[in-house]
This record gives C-alpha cells, structure tokens and sequence, in this order.
C-alpha cells in the first residue's frame, strides 16, 4: 500500500474512551462526543482530533476535507470472532451444533483446500467487513494453510489490521480436514513467520474446540504460545450442552471444560474463548485471573439455540467480554445485528445492554479485549485512522425516527444515547454510510441507503 495522503474528516464524532458502566449514563470520562468534530489523519493514523475550529486554523494548505455533517463518526467495528470460511453456509436450517458442525460447516471447509476459492472468498468476506463498518476481525481460516494464506493476503494488500489463524484439528473431523501434531504445528509456524507483524497482521493460534484435539496438538500449541507469548489464540468453549458431555468423555482426567485448555497452557491474556455460556462462577473467575476474553457471539447462540450468555455474571467475576458475529453459525456480520441480539438476550436474562456499553463493546471494548488498544479502538492521536461513518437516516424508518431525537450535530447525552440505541436497533448495512481503513476510505455506500 502506498501511504494515504492527509485528509480531514469532519462530523459528529463519538467516542468511548473508557468503560461506560451498565448504568443508564455513562460514566463520567467514559464519553466523548464533539458535535462538530475533526480527525486530522496522516500516513494512516490519526494526527490529531478535536474540535473543527480549534485544528481547522493549524491545517496545511490544500488538505483534502471531508465534510460529514449529518452522519456519526466513530471508530471502526471489531469483531472478535468470525469464520470467513464459513460465509458461504450463512443461514443453514435447523440444527444445533454438532450436527450443524458436521451437515454444513465440515462439508464447506473442505473446499478450501483449493487456494483460488480461498482467495474468492477472502476478498468477498472482506468487502463485506467494510461494507458494515467493521474494519478489525479475530478470523478462523479453515485447516488448509492455503487459507490462512488466502486471507492474510487480502487483508494485507487492503491494509487491514486482522488477526487469523490456521484451524488445528487432528481428529472427529473428515479426513480432508484433519492435519496432524506435526503438520500442525510445521503449518502454524510457517504462517506464523509470514505473517505475524507483517504490517497490521498479526497471527491467532486456532485450536478448534477439544473435541477435535489430542492431547498431544494441545499440547503441542500450548509449546507454541510459551515461545512467543504476542501471539493471540482463538477457540471454542462450553457452547452447547451436547458439546459439553463429549468434552468430558474425550477428557475424564479433566475436572471441566476449561481445564481442558488450562492443563495445556491455552488460557491466557491474549486468548479469545467464544461462546462460554454454560460456565460456573470459579470457571469464570479462573478466566478473568488468566487474563482471558469471553466472545459473546448472541446471533450464533440463538441462531444455534446454544442459550442465553449471562453477561453481567462475567462482569462480576471480573472476566473481560467481546463481541462477535461468529458468522456462519452467526446470521449477520453486521456489528449493529449484533448489538440487536445482544440487547434481545439481555433482555431475557433482565440484563439489557445500554447503547453506551453496546458502542464500547464494539470499538475500544473489543480492542482491549484483544490486547489491541494501543493501535485501535478509541481514534485517539498515534492510533490507526480506522473509522466507520454513521448514516442516523439511512432508511425511511430510520429517518422518521431519528428526525424525532434530532440532528447528530446538536444533542444533549440523553438524546445522544437515543440515537445510538435507534441505530442499535434499527440500523444495518445502509446505516454504514462510509468506512475508512488505514487513513483510506474503502467503502462508501454507492446508494442512498433506501434501495
Ligand atoms: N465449535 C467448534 N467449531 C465451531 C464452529 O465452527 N462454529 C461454532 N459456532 N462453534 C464451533
Ligand atoms: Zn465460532
């Protein structure tokens, strides 16, 4: 990539620089909003922000303006666990997840063996990323290191900040998906030396889920992350109550599910654990001492009626949650789809999710999450100039009910956390009016948002 050239983007600006709390307000400090904002980027970060009339008399002569007036800028969308090889098996009826796991998803996977369609399906996913705003993923490839390849690649050349990782699984899966300990762990490393912190790539270790371990490629992956420790892992844990019975059959000597990964090194602070609905207290509290992230993948959860994930009991055992599509087994790679379902289950188990905690989950929430936070997450000055731009009237339905709370540009907190909420429940692709990548625009919405 060539360096972006300086642009100055201005807007509404709203940011979360801090944990907003569960509480109707956010907590003070937590929120910044400028009404009339201004990121001043260059060479791909943001050189500075604040105010449109305070930087406005230090910009250099002929620097491109980009005038958003009427939209919402906020930093760009993470989702901290999502299948790209599994785009193609989006909305596959009816099942829970073993049988899904081996009707739909194992069949599909099986055909990333071929690097070409790796490559299709790379550069689809990622249009789609950025056509929803969501400029940062934690990605599982498929087994074939062909596909990690496949997608580092695109990611790279749209300078992306992504992480990946080559799925491990050494058995109860089809032959043409299982490696071996060795091929594993001579894969792993080969990518790993590739691409980890090959400009904002960085690489996730990928042992499935237990089940589709051995001992030995546990163990083997857990050598792996004691060597280099900047590495980031990504698994599945205590999703399914099926899932959870196999687990303990595979693994009697385990005393549970999580002692299964903790035995072998796999909890760690940059290890992301999705799902993890059927957990007790200690089990959550020995992940929060590791330092661990919970992926609260709720379109997924419901989608595969795995239950309803208790948030707040995570919150009070201290454990750090993200947010994710888990798309495919997720309906929609939308971060707002995601918002919707979070706040629907919330609701079930009488823990609704402000719009203020749902923002923050999306963007620095997620980034600290992932231990990504010094790069990403808050558009603060040094930071990646990743930005999504909000369209608060997108839709028809949207329009009427934001003209209601006001123009983006002149409201009060209350009605701010209106309009946020609105876009939370209503909102989707059309609402992601543009979204920058690396100080560049990569998407703008062609239409205008009404079809
Ligand atoms: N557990 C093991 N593999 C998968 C997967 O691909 N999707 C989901 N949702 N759960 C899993
Ligand atoms: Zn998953």
């Amino acid at each position: 990539m060539t360096d972006p050239r300086p642009a100055l983007l201005r807007g509404p600006l709203v940011r979360l620089l801090d944990d907003p709390g569960e509480d109707d307000r956010p907590a003070p400090g937590s929120l910044s909003y400028l009404e009339d904002g201004a990121l001043w980027l260059e060479d791909g970060k943001v050189h500075a922000v604040g105010d449109y009339a305070e930087l406005a008399p230090r910009l250099p002569a002929g620097i491109e303006v980009v005038d958003y007036s009427g939209k919402l800028l906020m930093p760009g969308f993470i989702d901290s666990h999502v299948h790209f090889v599994q785009l193609d098996i989006l909305a596959s009826y009816g099942r829970q997840l073993l049988d899904w796991l081996n009707d739909y998803t194992f069949p599909e996977e099986c055909r990333f063996a071929e690097r070409a369609h790796g490559e299709a399906v790379a550069e689809a996913f990622l249009d789609e990323q950025l056509r929803v705003g969501t400029t940062t993923a934690q990605v599982f490839c498929s087994s074939h290191p062909q596909s990690v390849d496949a997608f580092f690649s695109a990611a790279r050349r749209r300078g992306l900040r992504m992480l990946a990782g080559k799925v491990l699984m050494d058995r109860n899966a089809p032959d043409a998906l299982t490696d071996s300990v060795a091929s594993g762990v001579a894969d792993s490393e080969r990518l790993i030396a590739d691409w980890h912190g090959n400009d904002r790539l960085g690489y996730s270790l990928t042992p499935r889920f237990a089940p589709t371990s051995t001992r030995a490629q546990l163990e083997a992956t857990g050598a792996i992350l004691r060597a280099a420790p900047d590495l980031h892992l990504q698994t599945h844990l205590a999703e399914n109550i099926g899932e959870i019975a196999w687990v303990a059959e595979l693994f009697p000597e385990a005393r549970d599910y999580l002692d299964v990964y903790e035995r072998f090194g796999l909890a760690g602070p940059r290890s992301t654990f999705a799902h993890g609905i059927h957990l007790d207290q200690p089990m959550r509290e020995r992940l929060a001492g590791a330092g661990a992230n919970i992926a609260f993948c709720p379109t997924s959860n419901l989608f595969l009626g795995s239950g309803l994930f208790d948030r707040l009991a995570c919150r009070e055992a201290g454990l750090a949650t993200s947010l994710a599509s888990d798309v495919g087994a997720g309906t929609d790679l939308s971060g707002f789809a995601t918002l919707k379902a979070a706040y629907q289950v919330g609701q079930l188990l009488g823990q609704p999710l402000t719009a203020w905690q749902g923002f923050y989950r999306l963007t620095l929430g997620n980034a600290r999450a992932l231990r990504l936070d010094q790069h990403i997450g808050a558009l603060r000055p040094g930071q990646e100039a990743d930005i999504v731009v909000l369209d608060p009237a997108a839709t028809p339905l949207l329009a009427r009910r934001t003209a209601r709370i006001g123009k983006p540009d002149s409201l009060d907190q209350a009605r701010l956390g209106e309009l946020l909420f609105a876009l939370m429940m209503l909102g989707d692709d059309r609402s992601v009016f543009a979204t920058w990548a690396g100080g560049e625009c990569v998407h703008r919405r062609e239409s205008d948002g009404t079809r």
